[in-house]
């Protein structure tokens, strides 16, 4: 069963921006697409550049780095140079606070 744990308020991160949280040691990147929330590995899967500093496009991200770009729906890989998808995490809103899923 999945363990929520509290990473953010909603009005830390503002539609079409990233945040880096921390979450029980890991780094965490969470998204806000018009207002739907959604949280990746906050490492590029190329050369661990943080996803949370890229350009958000719909429901992809473009890496700061190198430009590969991630659907933050399921974390894949859509364009090299990353040739292996980032990790996602189920998230929860409640009010104005958003649970991941460690
Ligand atoms: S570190 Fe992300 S594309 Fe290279």
């Amino acid at each position: 069963m999945s363990n929520f744990v509290k990473a953010a308020s909603l009005r830390e991160v503002k539609p079409g921006t990233g945040l880096q949280v921390h979450v029980q040691g890991k780094d965490i990147a969470i998204f806000n697409v018009d207002g739907t929330i959604y949280a990746t590995d906050d490492r590029c899967s190329h050369a661990d550049a943080p996803l949370s500093d890229g350009e958000i496009e719909g429901c992809e991200v473009e890496c700061p780095l190198h430009g590969a770009r991630f659907d933050l729906r399921t974390g894949e890989n859509l364009t090299p140079p990353a040739w292996e998808p980032v990790q996602t995490y189920e998230v929860k809103l409640d009010g104005d606070e958003i649970y991941i899923a460690t």
